[in-house]
C-alpha cells in the first residue's frame, strides 16, 4: 500500500482546504493570498500556491503543506491530522500507534454509535411516541431532527449500556465516554441519560463528542415514582448545580461530563453547520440555547452558535475568531443569562471582537420562539444588530423610572462597567454622552466618576509575538541568492543548469547556502524531464533527510520568487536572473577587494615589499 500521506496529498486541494478556514483572494497566476491566521496583520501576507500545494506567511515566517496547516490551525498532532485528513479524503489510515489517539478514536466511535442508537429509538420506538409529539409541537420538523440528529434515550436503566456492551465496548469505555456510570451498590452500569430528548453535541468538524439531554415536560406526573426508583437502585441524582425545571426538581438539561474528547468550555454548539454561513456573512450570532440554534435553522438563518447557557470562554472565542471577528449576541429576554453573558462579552471585547446584539421584540422570550412564530421577522432581525452598548442600555432601562433616584443609581451601576470596557475613545465618548443624557447629569461629572480601566488578563488575538521575518531580515546578498534559487524552483525547465559560479558572501545565512548547494547538486544531475518536477523532487529529498528546516526555507523561497517574478514576461525573468548574479558577483568582488586592501596595509606596515607588489597587481585585476 502506498503511503497514506501521499494519497491524501493527491486527493486534497490545499486551496480548497485552506479556503474552508480563510478567505482567499487570488494573487499571481495560480496563487492566493489571505490574512494570516497565525499572527495579527491587516494586509495579507499569507500565500497559498495551488501549483505547489504549499503555503507560507511572510509576516510570521510559518509555512508548509496541508498537514502542517491543519496541525497549526486545529492544534492537532501529526497522527491526529493524518486521521482527520484521511477521513476527509476517504483515504484509509491505519489506526494510530499511540494509545492516546486510540482512546480518543474509540470515544468518537462510541459517541457516534450512541447518537445513532438514540436516533433510532426516537424515530422507531413505540415508547417515543409522546416525545415525537413534543418535538412536533415545538415546531421541530423531521428535516431538522435529521440535521441535528435528535434522539430519545429510553426510560430503562441500562438500555444503551447493554447495546454498547454487545457492540464490543467495555464498561470502562462506556464510563469514560460519559454515557454510563457505576451503580452505587452491586455491579454493572446504568445509563447516564434516561427518558430524555437527546441532542448530540458535535465539534466543529461535525463529530459527536457528547450529549445534552432535555427533560420531557410531560414526564412530571411520574416524578414521585421516579424518585423512589432512584433510591432503590442507589444512584445519585444528577448534578445539583443545574437549574431545576419548573415544577420538578430535576434539571431541565443534563450534559455529558468532561471527557478526553468533550470539553464544555471549548465546544460551540452548531458551529459545524454554521461555519460556511458565518464566513459568508462575516459575523456569528451567539444564542444561549441549543434549541435556539435548531429553531433558527428552520427560519434559514444558519450563522448561529449556542454558548449553552454560560458565558463564552476564551477557547470558544478563539475558535470563532477563525471564521469571523464580529459577534452578534442574541440573549433570552429573561434576566438570568445576562450577567453570565456579559462576562463573555467582555472577554470577546478584550480579544478584539466587534461586539453587537440583537434586540428581540417583546413577546418573544428567545430566538427559538421568534423563529418558530415568525420566521421572516427572525430572518430580518438576524441582520439588524445594534452596538452592544445600545442593547445594554435598552435592556437596563426597561421598566425603570429614570426620574427615580434609586432607579437612576441602579441603571448607572449596570452601565458604567460596560462603558469602561469600550476601548475605542470615540465610541466610549459617544456612549458616555448618551448615558449622561439618560441620567440627566453633566457629561463631565459622569466622566470624572469613571473608574480607571484595569488591564484584562487575556492577551489580544493580535498581540502574539511574531518571529522575525527571514526574507526581510536577510542581507541583500542572501536575498539575491534566495531569489535565484527561487527562479529555478518556480520555473525549473527554463534554465539548463543551476549556475555553478555563485559564490556566497561570508555573511550568507548558512541555511541558504546549504539549501543552495543541495539544490544545485540535484538540479544539475537531473535530466530535462526530472527538472520539470524539480520542486517536489527537492522537497521529497529534504523530507527524506528529515530536513524540515530546509523544507520551510524552500517554501519561503518559492513564494518569494512567485511574488517577485510571476507577473514578469519571461525575457525579463532572464534579465532579472542576470542582474541577481551580477549583484552577487559584484558583492563577492567587493569583499575580495576589502580583504586585499587589508592585507596590503598589513604588508606595508611590515615592510614586506614582495607581498605589497603581488597584492597591488591583484587589486588591479578588479
Ligand atoms: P434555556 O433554559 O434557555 O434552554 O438554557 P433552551 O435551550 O431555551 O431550552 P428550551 O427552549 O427551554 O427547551 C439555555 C442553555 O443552558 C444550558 C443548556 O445548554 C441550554 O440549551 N442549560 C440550561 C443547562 O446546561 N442546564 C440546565 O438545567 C438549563
Ligand atoms: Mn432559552
Amino acid at each position: 500500500m502506498s503511503d497514506p500521506r501521499d494519497e491524501i496529498k493527491q486527493k486534497l486541494d490545499i486551496v480548497e482546504l485552506i479556503g474552508e478556514y480563510l478567505t482567499l483572494k487570488p494573487a499571481g497566476s495560480h496563487g492566493f493570498k489571505a490574512v494570516c491566521p497565525f499572527h495579527s496583520e491587516k494586509t495579507p501576507s499569507f500565500h497559498v500556491s495551488s501549483d505547489r500545494q504549499i503555503w507560507h506567511c511572510f509576516g510570521c515566517g510559518e509555512g508548509g503543506d496541508c498537514f502542517s496547516f491543519v496541525m497549526k490551525m486545529e492544534g492537532m498532532d501529526f497522527s491526529e491530522t493524518l486521521m482527520h485528513l484521511g477521513q476527509k479524503t476517504g483515504v484509509e489510515v491505519r489506526r494510530l500507534p499511540t494509545t492516546e489517539s486510540n482512546v480518543k478514536q474509540r470515544l468518537y466511535e462510541i459517541n457516534d454509535l450512541a447518537a445513532r442508537y438514540y436516533q433510532k429509538v426516537f424515530t422507531g420506538s413505540q415508547s417515543a411516541e409522546s416525545v415525537r409529539k413534543y418535538v412536533d409541537n415545538r415546531g421541530i420538523t423531521f428535516e431538522l431532527c435529521e440535521k441535528f440528529k435528535l434522539g430519545y434515550s429510553p426510560a430503562d436503566w441500562d438500555a444503551l449500556t447493554q447495546f454498547l456492551l454487545k457492540r464490543g465496548y467495555s464498561e470502562n469505555e462506556i464510563i469514560t465516554a460519559g454515557l454510563g456510570q457505576k451503580k452505587r451498590s452491586g455491579s454493572g452500569l446504568i445509563d447516564r441519560f434516561r427518558d430524555r430528548l437527546m441532542i448530540p453535541l458535535r465539534d466543529h468538524h461535525g463529530k459527536t463528542v457528547g450529549f445534552t439531554a432535555r427533560l420531557l415536560p410531560m414526564r412530571d406526573p411520574s416524578l414521585s415514582l421516579r424518585m423512589t426508583e432512584v433510591k432503590n437502585v442507589g444512584m445519585t441524582e444528577e448534578v445539583t448545580t443545574q437549574q431545576p425545571h419548573e415544577s420538578t426538581n430535576l434539571p431541565k438539561y443534563i450534559n455529558s461530563p468532561e471527557t478526553p474528547i468533550y470539553h464544555k468550555g471549548s465546544l460551540l454548539y452548531g458551529l459545524d453547520l454554521a461555519k460556511t454561513s458565518i464566513k459568508q456573512k462575516n459575523y456569528a450570532i451567539v444564542v444561549e440555547g441549543n434549541l435556539d440554534v435548531v429553531g433558527s435553522h428552520k427560519a434559514g438563518v444558519e450563522n448561529v452558535v449556542a454558548s449553552s447557557g454560560t458565558a463564552l470562554t476564551e477557547d470558544q472565542l478563539r475558535l470563532l475568531a477563525r471564521y469571523t471577528k464580529k459577534l452578534v449576541f442574541c440573549f433570552d429576554q429573561d434576566a438570568a443569562g445576562l450577567t453570565a453573558a456579559k462576562r463573555g462579552v467582555s472577554i470577546a471585547r478584550s480579544l478584539g471582537f466587534d461586539v453587537r446584539a440583537i434586540i428581540l421584540p417583546t413577546g418573544s422570550k428567545d430566538p427559538d420562539e421568534l423563529a418558530q412564530k415568525n420566521p421572516v421577522e427572525w430572518q430580518k432581525l438576524s441582520e439588524t444588530s445594534v452596538p452592544f452598548m445600545q442593547y445594554l442600555i435598552t435592556r437596563v432601562i426597561h421598566g425603570k423610572n429614570l426620574a427615580n433616584v434609586d432607579d437612576k443609581r441602579c441603571v448607572s451601576h449596570e452601565l458604567i462597567p460596560a462603558l469602561v470596557e469600550i476601548a475605542d475613545v470615540v465610541e466610549q465618548e459617544h456612549w458616555l454622552n448618551e448615558i449622561a443624557q439618560l441620567l440627566g447629569i453633566d457629561t463631565s461629572i459622569l466622566r470624572s466618576h469613571l473608574p480607571v480601566p484595569t488591564k484584562p488578563n487575556h492577551s489580544k488575538l493580535d498581540t502574539k509575538v511574531v518571529q522575525p521575518k527571514t526574507a526581510s531580515t536577510a542581507s541583500k546578498e542572501d536575498r539575491a541568492a534566495m531569489l535565484i534559487l527561487g527562479l529555478y524552483v518556480m520555473d525549473p525547465g527554463a534554465f539548463p543548469e543551476l549556475s555553478a559560479d555563485i559564490h556566497f558572501p561570508e555573511n550568507s545565512s548558512s541555511l541558504t547556502v546549504e539549501l543552495y548547494t543541495l539544490a544545485k547538486r540535484l538540479y544539475n544531475s537531473s535530466n530535462t524531464a526530472q527538472k520539470q518536477s524539480f520542486f517536489s523532487r527537492l522537497e521529497n529529498h529534504l523530507k527524506s533527510e528529515s530536513r524540515e528546516d530546509l523544507v520551510k526555507l524552500l517554501i519561503e523561497i518559492y513564494f518569494l520568487a512567485e511574488t517577485a517574478f510571476s507577473q514578469l514576461p519571461s525575457e525579463n525573468v532572464q534579465k532579472q536572473l542576470n542582474m541577481l548574479l551580477l549583484l552577487l558577483r559584484h558583492s563577492e568582488a567587493q569583499n575580495k577587494r576589502k580583504n586585499i586592501a587589508m592585507e596590503l596595509r598589513q604588508a606595508e606596515h611590515a615592510g614586506d615589499k614582495e607581498t605589497v607588489k603581488r597584492l597591488l597587481s591583484e587589486l588591479n585585476h578588479f
